[in-house]
């Protein structure tokens, strides 16, 4: 096992815990919602999102205990954009996580309702000033992040346009600009909140882990598009060929195999400059970064 291995299973287990301790039970009425709500949160995602959450907060000297409410809310958000993502209406994939997709599982109604449960919980976990963690006024803060990462300007907006882009020729700036928004915003909110937690930092120690953030979220979808071409379905755990089936523009599509590698390769040395001035603190993040463009799944 590498030493990232065992990262990767530790951030897991913290954010499992934290899911675990604020998901409704499933003998919680109504049931079957709170049954797909589990099925989809608890279900061998990755946990990438949370884990660059901890090691943001590992470069920053931030205690884990501290933004458990941020990897939380941030892996519940992405959990939730993923059901929806499977939806007949999106993207119509029948496999999620190496399990059929929450729709396929229960019905259509259920995964509606319960990515929308899902999205209402991330924000209820991250404003919950029971949980010991940020203060108020800074998950005031965090709570404008998130909702701004996900909505019309962001992952929900670039949700829109990858599908009025299906069967399109559109060109790779429009394209780079749809991975922004529907997958970076996201991967950039994890570094984004997590940095509004520590409040030593210069301007341009912010702008640069913003940066940080903002090429890796891009490198992220690329490295998602060429896996769609060079992977198979049991690896990935869910359906392989699925953007060239909907006719779906991606990198591969419009530049080719070769060259979006590349590309995705100019993002994440481009991320990795952004760290400079965080040298030995940013061990993990540098770690996640290649672990992020080099993945095979
Ligand atoms: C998949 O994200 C959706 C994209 C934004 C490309 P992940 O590859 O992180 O999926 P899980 O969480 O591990 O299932
Ligand atoms: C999904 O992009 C982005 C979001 C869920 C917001 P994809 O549609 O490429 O993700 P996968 O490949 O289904 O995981
Ligand atoms: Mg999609
Ligand atoms: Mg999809
Ligand atoms: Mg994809």
């Amino acid at each position: 096992m590498t030493d990232l291995t065992e990262y990767l299973a530790t951030c897991s287990q913290r954010v499992e815990s934290f899911l675990d301790k604020n998901l409704p039970t499933k003998n919680q009425a109504p049931t079957t919602l709170h049954d797909a709500i589990r099925y989809s949160a608890m279900n061998g995602g990755k946990r990438i999102r949370p884990a660059l959450v901890y090691a943001t907060g590992e470069a920053l000297g931030l205690k884990s205990s501290d933004i458990d409410c941020i990897a939380g809310s941030i892996e519940l958000m992405h959990s939730y954009s993923l059901i929806h993502d499977d939806l007949p209406a999106m993207d119509d994939d029948d496999l999620r996580r190496g399990k059929p997709t929450c729709h396929r599982a229960y019905d259509e109604a259920t995964a509606i309702l319960a990515g929308d449960a899902m999205q209402a919980l991330a924000f209820s976990v991250l404003t919950d000033i029971a949980d010991p963690g940020p203060e108020a006024a800074i998950r005031a803060q965090l709570t404008n992040q998130l909702a701004h990462a996900v909505g019309s300007l962001g992952v929900a907006g670039g949700q829109a346009m990858d599908l009025i882009a299906v069967d399109k020729n559109i060109s790779i700036e429009t394209l780079e600009y749809i991975h922004r928004q529907k997958t970076g915003c996201l991967i950039r909110a994890c570094i984004d909140m997590t940095q509004t937690c520590c409040t030593t930092l210069s301007q341009q120690q912010r702008s640069s882990l913003l940066q940080f953030g903002e090429h890796l979220g891009i490198a992220f979808q690329i490295r998602d598009d060429i896996l769609d071409v060079i992977s198979d379905t049991d690896t990935l755990g869910k359906p392989q060929g699925s953007d060239s089936d909907q006719n779906k523009p991606t990198y591969v599509s419009i530049l080719g195999l070769k060259e979006s590698e590349k590309r995705c390769d100019d993002f994440y040395q481009q991320a990795l400059d952004c760290l400079d001035e965080f040298n030995h603190s940013s061990k993990w993040l540098r770690m996640l970064a290649e672990h992020i463009v080099c993945r095979q799944h």
